[in-house]
């Protein structure tokens, strides 16, 4: 039996993990924000999950990329955490680098002299909502009560009030996890409701965004405050993930498991909200494992009364849903 034979596979995963850290870390600033076992529950909106194994926000695309390009090398998993919504971390955390563009570097919202306006991924988009605003560029007021930033937006095409991301996106500057850099047109990328192919193999850095037109703030403001009504009215304001299912075609996952008669259901403190019945909100100390046994409870009796496969709209933080549904 060779030597290397009798390591476990945990240990052999644990030295790429040290050798990475030791590799990397000297390549950063101190403006990079770089942790070990970093817990990621209270950067969500859900408020559940175990740690990172490695967390850090880069400040630079010069240290992303190292970042990248070190976890590559050896084969080591990276996962984007954008605002923290629309996602469940598991309770074990997960056993990857985590990798957020919080920091100021990637915020930027800058109009250009052709009416389009270059935005960083980490860019929120309540922040985007109020500077277009004021900028007077009309188009992008459904978003403003998506809790997400711009790179989560892109990732997943988010979508509220009968818009989504790529409606008003031009192009898009993405990283490859091997560390390359491109920008490709809006034309050219394969996207669908609360799906994008091209991120799914890559980051993106920012985008280019295009307005649907002038108007006054007074004007774009009316607007945002029907969407907030509307939103405040119809859905709940305890943590949660936001929708927890993809509507199916021609239809409303809310509509469905309200009608199965699931609102107010429990497994520990993961319950359907009385409010929405496609959220599913915490209600205290929920635990992933909590959310997942309710989905895996509203999944069958979806099933069982419409002959419906409901799909999972949230990621399952570094797995796949498949595998414990
Ligand atoms: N409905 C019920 N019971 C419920 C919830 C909804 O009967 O408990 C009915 C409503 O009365 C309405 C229909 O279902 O007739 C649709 O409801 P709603 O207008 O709330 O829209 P939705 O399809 O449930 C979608 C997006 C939301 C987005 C809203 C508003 C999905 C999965 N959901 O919800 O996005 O905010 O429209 O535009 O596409 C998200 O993606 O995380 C999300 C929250």
């Amino acid at each position: 039996m060779s030597a290397i034979s009798k390591i476990p596979d945990l240990d052999l995963r644990e030295a790429a993990w040290n050798e990475f850290v030791a590799a990397v870390r000297p390549l950063l600033t101190p403006a990079t924000r770089f942790a070990e076992r970093e817990m990621l529950g209270p950067k969500t909106t859900m408020r559940v999950g175990g740690p990172a194994r490695v967390y850090a926000e880069p400040a630079s695309v010069g240290e992303l990329r190292h970042l990248l390009v070190a976890a590559h090398r050896r084969g080591l998993p990276v996962l984007m955490l954008g605002r923290g919504s629309n996602l469940v971390i598991p309770d074990a955390g997960v056993d990857g680098l985590v990798l957020s563009l919080a920091h100021e570097h990637w915020q930027k919202f800058e109009p250009q002299p052709d009416g389009r306006i270059c935005v960083g991924a980490g860019l929120r988009l309540k922040n985007l909502c109020g500077l277009a605003t004021k900028a007077g560029c009309k188009g992008f007021e459904f978003l403003e009560g998506i809790p997400g930033n711009v790179g989560g937006a892109l990732r997943m095409n988010a979508g509220a009030m009968g818009g989504w991301m790529f409606d008003v996106v031009a192009e898009v500057e993405l990283m490859s996890f091997a560390g390359e850099l491109r920008v490709m047109p809006k034309a050219a990328m394969h996207v669908d409701y609360r799906h994008c192919a091209e991120l799914h193999e890559a980051i993106a850095l920012g985008a280019v965004l295009q307005p649907a037109a002038s108007a006054g703030p007074t004007d774009i403001r009316r607007q945002i405050d029907v969407y907030q009504k509307k939103r405040v009215e119809s859905q709940p304001r305890e943590p949660s993930a936001g929708c927890i299912f993809k509507n199916p075609p021609g239809t409303s996952a809310g509509r469905l498991i309200d009608e199965a008669g699931l609102k107010g259901e429990r497994v520990g403190d993961a319950e359907v909200s009385a409010v929405h019945a496609n959220f599913i909100v915490n209600r205290g100390h929920a635990t992933s494992a909590d959310i997942i046994g309710l989905v895996r409870k509203i999944r069958a009796r979806v099933k069982d009364a419409r002959g419906i496969d409901l799909e999972p709209e949230v990621l399952l933080y570094g797995q796949e849903w498949r595998d414990v549904l």
